[in-house]
This record gives C-alpha cells, structure tokens and sequence, in this order.
C-alpha cells in the first residue's frame, strides 16, 4: 500500500514498515540498540500485535499500529501518568464532531460511546540508578475494523461514522497532540493532564468492577488520584488502585 509520508513534529523519526510482529517489540530492539527518544515504529498490519494483560490485539491493515520511545528518566512510579498524556492525545485527536461522545476509560483506553476506539500498552525498562531508562508507549487506533470477541465492547472510527482515516492521518494527528502534551507533563507534572483527563472520564461517580490480577473488586470510582491511581469506594473504605481493567458493574 502507497500512502502519503507522515508530518512529524520536530525531533521525531519514523521507522515505517508494511507488516511487523509487533511495533511494541520493534520499539524495544531498536530501544536496546541505541535509538533515541521521539523513535517512533509504525506498522500497516501486526502479525502479533498485544495488548496490556498478554491479551491479543488484532492488527489487521486499516487501523493504526505505533510504538514510540521516550527516555523520560523519571521515577518508574511515574511514568505511568504518560499513558494519561498518550489517552488524552488519542481522544483530543480523533475526528469525531462534538456531539460524539469521546471518553477516557481508566487507566489508558479511549471510549467513542461507550466502546473501546483505542488501547494502550506501555512497557518500561529501568537503568542502573533505578529510574526509568526506556519507555515504550504502543498506541493502537481502530480506524476502521475492530474485534468482534473482545474483553471490552469494541468500535472504529468508521462503524461511528467518522469516516475512514488513513494510518497515517492517524498517526500525524495523534503526535500532533501527544507532542505538546507530554511536554506540558514534562514542564508542570501530572495536575493540568489530570484536569483534562478527568474532563472526559468514563464511569467517575458511578459503579464499576475492577478487574485486577488475582481479584475482582466491585464499588464506585470516586477519582483518579495526584498520581494517577484510581480511588475506589468499596464497603466504606477507599481503596487506591494502581492496575486493572475497569467495567462498568452488571445489574
Ligand atoms: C490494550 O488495550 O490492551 C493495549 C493495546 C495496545 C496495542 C498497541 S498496537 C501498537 C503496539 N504494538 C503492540 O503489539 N501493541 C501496541
């Protein structure tokens, strides 16, 4: 497939190829073999493309497959704010006129009425010193197929009418507003991408289960908190999660 060369914004590069395993996987080699930060692998079609809790993410062309790689050298606790940085710049990216509801799934996916549009995988790898040395930040767009079989009901920008954007419209529009996004994390901290975050939240104030690894909890998600955890009202108590997958509670 021909298509036309993506706009980067200045200091990033793009690795581009037809077909790949996975973009996340591609990020990490090239991570290991020196690459800088603003990298960014770019993928038409994954033949093992995966998503967050070793879940499968179907990578069929048409939809949009990116890994980008920062060196942010931050604490590793932190770093997980920048899937709130990456979430934000996805829903603020998608063509979808205002009267579309576009929203932010805990921790990191993004919702077009309430189905899944969008997912994302960080993996990080520490330095000597402990601090975070790499992180790769996988992003998948569906722009115009989604899974049938999914955790969470799943949708496209196209089966919500949003037409069908190209992969690389995607992946220009989703840097566009990454870019000056992650350096407003960089410069003010977590509070203003909260703020934008929590402007476009899906299930505050209502009942949710929380999936986590051994466990499920069922309660209200009362806030996403300074760092980014989840803060969970179950029989009285708040409890403060940092992973899962959150639903919305069954009647
Ligand atoms: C999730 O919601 O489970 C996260 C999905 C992440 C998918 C993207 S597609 C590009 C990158 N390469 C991968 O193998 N996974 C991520």
């Amino acid at each position: 497939m021909r298509l036309h060369e993506p706009r980067l914004p200045p200091g990033y590069r793009l690795y581009r190829f037809d077909r790949i395993g996975s973009t996340n996987e591609e990020a990490k080699r090239l991570a290991r073999s020196g690459a800088r930060g603003g990298s960014v692998v770019w993928a038409l079609e994954q033949t093992k493309g995966h998503g967050r809790r070793g879940r499968p993410w179907v990578s069929p062309p048409g939809n949009l497959y990116l890994s980008l790689i920062l060196h942010p050298r931050s604490p590793l606790g932190v770093a997980a704010q920048i899937g709130f940085v990456a979430a934000l710049a996805v829903a603020e990216s998608l063509p979808f006129p205002p009267e579309i509801p576009v929203s932010c799934k805990w921790p990191n996916d993004v919702l077009v009425c309430g189905r899944k549009i969008s997912g994302i995988l960080m993996e990080s790898e520490t330095g000597e010193d402990g601090r975070l040395a790499t992180l790769v930040l996988g992003v998948g767009i569906n722009g115009v197929s989604s899974p049938r079989e999914a955790e969470f009901p799943a949708t496209s920008i196209a089966e919500e009418g949003g037409g069908t954007p190209s992969p690389a419209a995607l992946l220009e529009g989703f840097l566009a507003r990454f870019d000056p996004a992650y350096r407003l994390w960089q410069e003010a901290g977590f509070p203003p991408i909260r703020a934008r975050w929590l402007e476009r939240a899906a299930f505050v104030g209502e009942r949710i289960a929380v999936r986590l690894e051994k466990e499920s909890l069922a309660g209200r998600f009362l806030d996403l908190d300074e760092e980014g955890a989840l803060l969970l009202e179950t029989d009285g108590k708040i409890r403060k999660i940092s992973a899962g997958a959150v639903f919305p509670e069954k009647p």
